[in-house]
């Protein structure tokens, strides 16, 4: 049994998209670009993973440098005053300083002095988890704005000297405004959300250090086929979970949004759940694997395009280390 949640409650809040945002840093580095750093080429990436190009923090950038950039463009996407959110929830790996968090740092950059902000740390995941952690606290009716925000610099965790990552991942940032509302006929908003972890995969994909440990930052580490094994093979229960209880199935979905990790990832994923590839929305060609920021970074995407539109039924859905997953269906 999969825990989750079913948005039935009395009252009838919804967690309504308002806006997102995104933000990339300027720097791209190519495949051509990492052929000069480590024995790799560009056609092993482009097969094995899909990535053609990733983009790179400048040395005065930091994730929460990225964070705000993106989070003034969902506020300004939204319409809204900053002044008026009233909960933040960072997701990264890559926080600025171990503390504060950097959703405070966020907060702060924004001329946000009330309401409360905080880091949510799920690595891959997190943006899930801070879309379903937001609606929890706008549906109980505690809070009425919600920033979520993934945002990573995941270039500065890797081993440039590790072929078998260093070529994976980038930075970015992506951001979401959500608001609760009273539910109307056209059921707007945040349908269900199924979250899940399991810690006895940590050595499958981890970083070697940190406070408590090392009194480093480290370096990530990965065992790349099994958690590619982890993110085909068993993810699809959180899927098939929010898709049983939002009512609907992989024939009604207008986009799913995956976590950009890898091409073949997604592919094997969508297929799996029966999920047309036009439904797809696939960015891990131009930004790498960045983490918490990939979601909300393809969403922008595809609401800048017109791909995703008012009313569409919208899935997103990750795995990251921990092992931790999580999936959620949105009426956008
Ligand atoms: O957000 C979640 C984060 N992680 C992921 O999503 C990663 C999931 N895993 C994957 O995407 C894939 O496992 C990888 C893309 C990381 C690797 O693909 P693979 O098909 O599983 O390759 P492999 O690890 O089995 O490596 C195959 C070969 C090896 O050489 P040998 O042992 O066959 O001689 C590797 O040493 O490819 C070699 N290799 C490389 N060659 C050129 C590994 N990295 C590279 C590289 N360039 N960058």
């Amino acid at each position: 049994m999969v825990h989750g949640s079913k948005n039935n409650n009395a009252s009838c809040l919804r967690s309504v998209v308002l806006g997102v945002g995104a933000y990339l840093p300027a720097k791209t580095l190519t495949n051509a670009d990492l052929e000069k750093i480590v024995d790799t080429t560009s056609d092993w990436i482009v097969q094995r993973t899909g990535i053609l190009e990733r983009h790179i923090a400048a040395d005065d950038e930091t994730t929460s440098t990225l964070g705000v950039r993106a989070a003034e463009r969902a506020i300004a996407n939204a319409g809204i005053d900053a002044q008026s959110i009233d909960l933040i929830i960072c997701a990264t790996s890559t926080p600025d300083y171990t503390f504060p968090a950097t959703a405070t740092q966020i907060q702060a950059a924004l001329g946000i002095t009330r309401g409360v902000a905080f880091d949510l740390q799920a690595v891959c995941s997190g943006f899930v988890f801070g879309v379903a952690t937001a609606d929890k606290f706008l549906r109980s009716g505690s809070h009425k704005r919600a920033l979520v925000i993934g945002a990573e610099t995941f270039s500065r965790l890797l081993d440039w000297e590790d072929r078998t990552t260093c070529v994976l991942f980038g930075d970015g940032a992506g951001a979401m405004v959500l608001e609760a509302q009273e539910e109307t006929p056209e059921k707007r908003g945040i349908l269900s959300t199924h979250l899940r972890s399991d810690g006895r995969h940590r050595e499958k994909l981890y970083v070697d250090g940190g406070p408590s440990s090392t009194g480093t930052v480290g370096h990530l580490r990965m065992l790349g086929k099994d958690v590619f094994r982890h993110a085909v093979g068993q993810v699809a229960d959180v899927m098939l979970d929010s898709f049983k209880e939002a009512g609907i199935d992989a024939g009604t979905l207008d986009w799913f949004v995956p976590h950009q990790a890898n091409r073949r990832i997604i592919d094997a994923s969508a297929d799996k759940l029966g999920i047309a590839p036009e439904k797809v929305v696939t960015t891990v060609d131009k930004h790498g694997n960045t983490s918490a920021a990939s979601i909300p970074l393809a969403l922008d995407v595809a609401v800048r395009d017109g791909r995703i539109k008012r009313g569409d039924l919208v899935m997103i859905e990750a795995v990251g280390g921990g092992f931790t997953w999580g999936a959620a269906i949105i009426r956008w």
